[in-house]
C-alpha cells in the first residue's frame, strides 16, 4: 500500500490567557480532520502547541511577579488539560520555549541572514503589544491597531529585516498556480488584492526592547520577532535543525496548516517566504477558518464575554459541545455563538434525532425479542431505500469532509439519522409486533435499523469521541472490523443473532427556558472567577474607577446628523443609520428600535463614537456608535445636541 501520511497542524496558542470556546474551536475542528483521516489509514501527525514568547507575556509575568517561564509552564499546563478534557489527539504539543525549537530557530534565523534575506537596519512604525505586530504608520487606522483597534506604542530601534519584498513575484506566482493552497477561495482573493499585489514591505524581525524571546545568537542583544519564532515550529516540532529530522523527512511539507482568519496573511505569505529562503518546499495547503461571534463581536477576554469550554462541558457533556461546535457553523465563515442554538442543537439533533433512534431500537429489540435479535432480511422498497441513503450519505460525507466543509459532512450524516427514524415510522413495528405472521418481518426492520446507527456510529468518530463507544456498548459490537472505516460501506455486517443491552440516555433533552438562565448565570461565574484569577496589568490604573484624561482623548466622540434609518432585517432591536460627521458619512447601528421609530431618527443630532472597531451585526457592519442614556429597565433615551451645531463637532 502507498505510504498514506497526512501532517496537520493548528495555530500555536498565546499562553497569555485561559483559552476560550474559539481557540477550542480551532482545536476541535483539527482533531476532527486528524481523526478522519486516521480512520481512512492515513499514517498522521498532528501538531499544537503554544507559543510562549513576545513582551506581553514578559509583562504579565512581570506584574505577577514571576518569570515568564514560571508563568507560562502554568498557564501550558491548563491548555493541555483542556486539551485532554476535550479528547484532542494530539501527536506532538510544541513549546517555542522547548530547548530543540530554541536552537532550531537560531539556525534558521542564522540560514536567512547568510543567504542575504535577513539585513540589519532601523525600524521606527508602531507596535501592538496585543497583537505582537508592527505597522507602519499609513496602515494605522484612526492612529489605532488595524487589527484590534486598541492604542499602539512608537519604536524605534536596530532591528534586522526580512527581505519579504523580493519574494512578493515568486509568491503571487506560486498562489495563482496552486489553486486551493489559500482556501476558501475568498481568502486567495484577499490576500492578493489586499496585501500581495499593493506591494510587501520587508519585515521586522528582531528586537531589542525586550528580551523574553530566542537570542540571535550572532547579535546578543537581539531577539528573534515572533512570526519567525513562531511560524518555525511547524518544521521544528518534526526535528527540522536538529540531529534527527527523521519526522521533518516523513511528514514535511505539511498537508493543512489549520489557522484563524486573522493569521492566514502570516501563514499564507510570510511562512511561504520564509521557506521559499531555506529552499524548503511549502506546505500543500493554509485554510482560514472564520471566528465564533458573540453578541456581535469576536470572543475575546478584554470584551468580557468569553465562554468557557470547561463550562459547557461539564453541563452537557464532550461530545455534545464538539458537535455543536462543528455543526453550528459553515467552517470557513464567522458564526454566531448563542446559547439558545447550542441548547436547541442539543435537543433537536442529539436527544431528539440520534439519542432517541437509539434508544427506541434498543428498546424494541428488548421488547419485542427479549434483546436478541432474529436474523430475518425482506427486501422491501424501505429497506432499498435506506440502504441506498446509506450508500449515498457516506459519498457526500466523504466529499464534504476532503473539502473540509465539516458543516456540511454532518448535516448529510444526520439525512441519514432522520431517514433512519423514517424508516422505524414507515415499517410501524409496534404494529408489526401484534401479528405473530409478521414477526420476520418484525425482525428484518429492526435489523435494518440498527445496522444504520452501526454505519452512523462509524461516522459519528471523527467528531464525537464518546457516542459511538457508547452506541457499540448497547448493539454488543466488539470486532473491531465493524466499525473500521470500511466497514461504513458494507450493509449487513451486524451479528445475525443480535444481542442489545440498554444503555444511560446519550443525550438527555433540556429544559430551554429554565436552563438558559442557569447557563448564564454558570458562564458568568467562570468569567468573574477568570478575572478575579487575572494578573493586575502593568496599566491597571485603566481599570480602577479613575481614568486618566489620555484614557478619554483615546474615545473621538463627535457629533453627527442622521439623515437617513431603517430597521434591519430580521432584527428588532436594531436601526440601521445613515450619519452625516462633517463631510463624511457613515453607517451606523444602534439596538435603538424599540424606542425610536426610523422617521423619529431622521433630523436627529447625535453624539457619535468615531473611532470604534467596525463591527458586523445582522450581517451590516457598524461604523461607531450612537450614545444614548440608558435608565433602570433599559430604556434608551439618545444624546442630542442642544444647540443644534453643524454636525462633525468635536465631543469633549
Ligand atoms: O494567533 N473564534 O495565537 P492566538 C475562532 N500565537 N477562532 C478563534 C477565536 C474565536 N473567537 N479566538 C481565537 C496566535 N481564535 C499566534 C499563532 S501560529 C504560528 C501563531 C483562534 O492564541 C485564532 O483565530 O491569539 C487563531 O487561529 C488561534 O485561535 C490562536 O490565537
Ligand atoms: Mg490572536
Amino acid at each position: 500500500m502507498e505510504n498514506k501520511k497526512f501532517y496537520i497542524t493548528t495555530p500555536i496558542y498565546y499562553p497569555s490567557d485561559k483559552l476560550h470556546i474559539g481557540h477550542s474551536y480551532c482545536t476541535v475542528a483539527a482533531d476532527a480532520i486528524a481523526r478522519y483521516k486516521r480512520l481512512q489509514g492515513y499514517d498522521v501527525m498532528f501538531l499544537t502547541g503554544t507559543d510562549e514568547h513576545g513582551q506581553k507575556i514578559e509583562r504579565i509575568a512581570k506584574s505577577q511577579g514571576v518569570t515568564p517561564k514560571q508563568y507560562v509552564d502554568k498557564v501550558v499546563s491548563g491548555i493541555k488539560d483542556l486539551w485532554k478534557e476535550m479528547d484532542i489527539s494530539y501527536d506532538k504539543f510544541i513549546r517555542t520555549t522547548d530547548d530543540y525549537h530554541v536552537k532550531a530557530v537560531q539556525k534558521i534565523f542564522r540560514a536567512l541572514y547568510d543567504n542575504g534575506d535577513i539585513y540589519k537596519s532601523h525600524y521606527e512604525g508602531w507596535y501592538c503589544t496585543p497583537c505582537e505586530t508592527f505597522f507602519t504608520e499609513h496602515q494605522l487606522v484612526d492612529g489605532k491597531c488595524p487589527d484590534c483597534g486598541r492604542p499602539v506604542e512608537k519604536v524605534k530601534e536596530e532591528a534586522y529585516f526580512f527581505r519579504l519584498s523580493k519574494y512578493q513575484d515568486a509568491l503571487i506566482d506560486y498562489i495563482e498556480s496552486h489553486p486551493g493552497f489559500i482556501s476558501p477561495q475568498s481568502r486567495q482573493t484577499e490576500m492578493i488584492a489586499n496585501f500581495l499585489k499593493p506591494g510587501l514591505e520587508d519585515l521586522c524581525v528582531s528586537r531589542t526592547s525586550f528580551t523574553w524571546g530566542i537570542p540571535v545568537e550572532f547579535d546578543p542583544g537581539h531577539i528573534v520577532y515572533v512570526w519567525v519564532d513562531a511560524l518555525s515550529n511547524y518544521i521544528t516540532a518534526l526535528g527540522y535543525g536538529s540531529d534527527d529530522d527523521s519526522l521533518y523527512q516523513k511528514y514535511w511539507p505539511a498537508d493543512l496548516h489549520l489557522v484563524g482568519k486573522e493569521i492566514v496573511r502570516f501563514h499564507s505569505i510570510i511562512w511561504p517566504a520564509i521557506l521559499m529562503s531555506l529552499g524548503l518546499p511549502l506546505p500543500k495547503k493554509i485554510f482560514g477558518h472564520g471566528w465564533l461571534i458573540i453578541d456581535g463581536g469576536k470572543m475575546s477576554k478584554s470584551k468580557g464575554n468569553v465562554v468557557d469550554p470547561k463550562v459547557l462541558v461539564d453541563r452537557y457533556g464532550l461530545d455534545a459541545i464538539r458537535y455543536f461546535l462543528l455543526r453550528e457553523v459553515a467552517f470557513g465563515q464567522d458564526g454566531n455563538f448563542t446559547n439558545e442554538a447550542l441548547i436547541q442543537r442539543i435537543n433537536s439533533d442529539l436527544a431528539n434525532d440520534l439519542g432517541n433512534l437509539v434508544s427506541r431500537t434498543v428498546g424494541m429489540i428488548q421488547k419485542y425479542f427479549g434483546g436478541t435479535l432474529p436474523y430475518e432480511q425482506t427486501g422491501t422498497d424501505f429497506d432499498l431505500d435506506l440502504i441506498r441513503t446509506a450508500g449515498d450519505v457516506v459519498k457526500k460525507y466523504e466529499t464534504a469532509m476532503d473539502q473540509l466543509q465539516l458543516s456540511d459532512a454532518l448535516t448529510e450524516l444526520w439525512v441519514l439519522i432522520r431517514r433512519t427514524n423514517k424508516y422505524i415510522d414507515e415499517t410501524q413495528p409496534w404494529v408489526l409486533c401484534k401479528d405473530p405472521d409478521r414477526q420476520p418481518e418484525l425482525a428484518a426492520a429492526l435489523y435494518n435499523v440498527a445496522e444504520s446507527i452501526r454505519i452512523i456510529s462509524i461516522l459519528l468518530q471523527p467528531f464525537m469521541t464518546q457516542t459511538p463507544k457508547k452506541i457499540w456498548a448497547q448493539l454488543n459490537i466488539k470486532d473491531e472490523r465493524l466499525t473500521a472505516w470500511e466497514a461504513v460501506t458494507q450493509w449487513g455486517l451486524l451479528a445475525r443473532d443480535l444481542t442489545v443491552s440498554k444503555g444511560e440516555t446519550l443525550f438527555p433533552r433540556i429544559d430551554m427556558q429554565k436552563e438558559l438562565v442557569e447557563l448564564e448565570t454558570a458562564l458568568k461565574a467562570a468569567q468573574a472567577q477568570a478575572v478575579a484569577n487575572q494578573p493586575k496589568q502593568e496599566d491597571a490604573a485603566s481599570d480602577e474607577e479613575f481614568i486618566t484624561i489620555d484614557d478619554f482623548d483615546k474615545v473621538k466622540l463627535v457629533t453627527g446628523e442622521v439623515i437617513a434609518s431603517e430597521q434591519v432585517k430580521g432584527s428588532k432591536k436594531l436601526l440601521k443609520n445613515t450619519v452625516k460627521i462633517g463631510d463624511e458619512t457613515r453607517i451606523i447601528l444602534s439596538g435603538i428600535a424599540k424606542y425610536y421609530t426610523p422617521e423619529e431618527m431622521v433630523g436627529k443630532k447625535v453624539v457619535v463614537v468615531a473611532n470604534l472597531v467596525p463591527r458586523k451585526m445582522m450581517g451590516e457592519v457598524s461604523h461607531g456608535m450612537i450614545l444614548c442614556a440608558a435608565d433602570a429597565e433599559g430604556h434608551l433615551s439618545l444624546m442630542t445636541d442642544d444647540k443644534q451645531f453643524p454636525s462633525g463637532c468635536e465631543v469633549r
